[in-house]
């Protein structure tokens, strides 16, 4: 392979470890203090290969142009193991492969299957939220990260909260977690080495959920994703759609720092909050939250898109140059690791103050999406059906509903705490974010 033209900004770093240390550090300010200092395309080592990270609307196109970038081979070893050990799941496949998988894995987030998901949504989070206001006071982060995992378990693959398979899940993927973030040694004894152990034991379970659905369907997502695969000519086999589903629960999990985003923001800007609870409380006091009430809340959809622009989630998304790409006045050579920087991207100056939180950004007067195509990217650019992220539309209910619930049932606030940021993917308080529950005042 070629090494990245020397024309580019950025530096290779040390002789083998490239900058690899300070990547692991934390990749978010690794990012960040580049992009200050380099621009939009810069070019550094890391993980032992050259790379290009591109950040920003300008870069784009460049990123979606599937005769340049491709999926294939981007994606470094020791998270292909974790994320199932074959390159056969929708993020790592290309061209029609991905078409056809991506529209069947679509078929769980329709507008119709998500309108089926609401009410058991609905009833898991009024359950958290009654039960942290008898608490009073307590960290949330990690009942959220469950609520995340059972969330889409139940709604995808109708596995029940509190059922054993739901319980193994939850437990195999904190071993799972931990593997993420440890070197990646396949010893005996070290965190990698047991998160692979969790792996198979997370698909051997998966894949006695997918065979039951393909023997006797129940009305759930993974149902319309197989019968979508059928229709489609394709029938996925059980092994492929456990890994799909395994991808599904780590790739979906994260809306658990959008949850705890959300109560930070509104506690921290009183006059979004109390906005945002008269308008909950004028269209959705009480009883069921369904699609046609979340409609009716523009200010809602706002704040929710404020979140994920701001919130630090996902730092970057793995390609590889298919082809020498021409960009910003270089060239980047051919079978190059090439990256999106995803949350970097969502503070371009494109957006006015873009490190403000300011959901007025989004009212129909102004709205900064419009100013360059693909400006608000927080789950990835593009079309659905390309490599834009599947539970985009999932996370948006998720994280609306979790708002109008937590305002009509709640006041809360943030005692005393260390409230900085342990920056690991996606980002946590250190302190588990602790917060102060008070019953909201009835209305009417
Ligand atoms: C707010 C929370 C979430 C964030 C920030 C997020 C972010 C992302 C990003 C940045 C990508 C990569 C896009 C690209 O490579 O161009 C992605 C892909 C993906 N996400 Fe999400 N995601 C979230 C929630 C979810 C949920 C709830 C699911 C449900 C299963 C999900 C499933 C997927 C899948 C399957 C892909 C691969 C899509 C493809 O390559 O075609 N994500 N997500």
């Amino acid at each position: 392979m070629a090494a990245v033209n020397r024309l580019l900004p950025g530096s290779e770093g040390l002789p083998l470890v490239g900058e690899t240390l300070d990547f692991a550090k934390n990749v978010f300010a690794f990012i960040g203090r580049r992009r200050a200092r380099h621009g939009d395309v810069f070019r550094t080592h890391i993980l032992g290969s050259p790379t290009v990270f591109i950040a920003g609307p300008k870069h784009t196109a460049t990123w979606l142009d599937p005769t340049k970038i491709q999926r294939a081979g981007a994606l470094p070893g020791n998270l292909l193991a974790l994320f199932g050990g074959d390159a056969d799941i929708v993020p790592l496949l290309d061209g029609e492969v991905h078409a056809q998988r991506k529209r069947c894995l679509l078929a769980a987030f329709s507008p119709e299957a998500i309108a089926a998901y609401l009410p058991g949504l609905e009833s898991r989070m009024e359950a958290l939220l009654a039960k942290w206001l008898e608490n009073g006071e307590g960290p949330v982060t990690a009942e959220l990260k469950t609520l995340a995992i059972e969330s889409l378990a139940e709604s995808v693959m109708g596995l029940k909260p509190g059922g054993p398979e739901l319980t193994r899940l939850l437990a195999e993927n904190a071993i799972l977690a931990k593997a993420f973030t440890a070197l990646p040694i396949n010893l005996p004894g070290t965190a990698f080495a047991k998160g692979l152990q969790a792996r198979d034991r997370i698909l051997a379970l998966l894949e006695g959920v997918v065979q039951r659905h393909i023997d006797s369907p129940p009305p759930d997502g993974l149902s319309r994703i197989l019968a979508a695969a059928k229709v489609a000519g394709a029938p996925l086999d059980a092994k492929t759609a456990a890994r799909e589903m395994h991808h599904f629960l780590l790739a979906g999990m994260i809306v658990y720092a959008e949850l705890a985003a959300t109560l930070r923001v509104l506690h921290e800007h009183p006059q979004v909050r109390e906005r945002l609870r008269a308008e909950v409380l004028a269209h959705a006091p009480s009883g069921p939250v369904s699609p046609a009430r979340l409609r009716a809340m523009p200010y809602l959809a706002q704040v929710v898109d404020e979140v994920k622009r701001t919130c630090p989630n996902v730092p970057m998304s793995f390609g590889r140059a298919k082809t020498d790409i021409d960009i910003a006045g270089c060239t980047i050579p051919r079978g190059t690791l090439v990256m999106m920087a995803v949350y970097e991207s969502n503070l371009a100056t494109v957006f006015t103050a873009p490190e403000k939180f300011d959901p007025e950004r989004f009212s129909p007067e102004r709205d900064e999406r419009k100013r360059a195509p693909d400006a608000f990217a927080p789950q990835g650019a593009g079309e659905l059906t390309g490599h834009k992220c599947a539970g985009f539309d999932f996370a948006t209910v998720m994280m609306q509903l979790f708002a109008v619930l937590a305002l009509r049932t709640a006041t809360w606030d943030l005692p005393e705490q260390d409230l900085s940021i342990k920056w690991v993917v996606p980002p946590e308080h250190r302190s588990g974010l602790v917060v102060r529950w008070a019953k909201a005042k009835q209305v009417g």
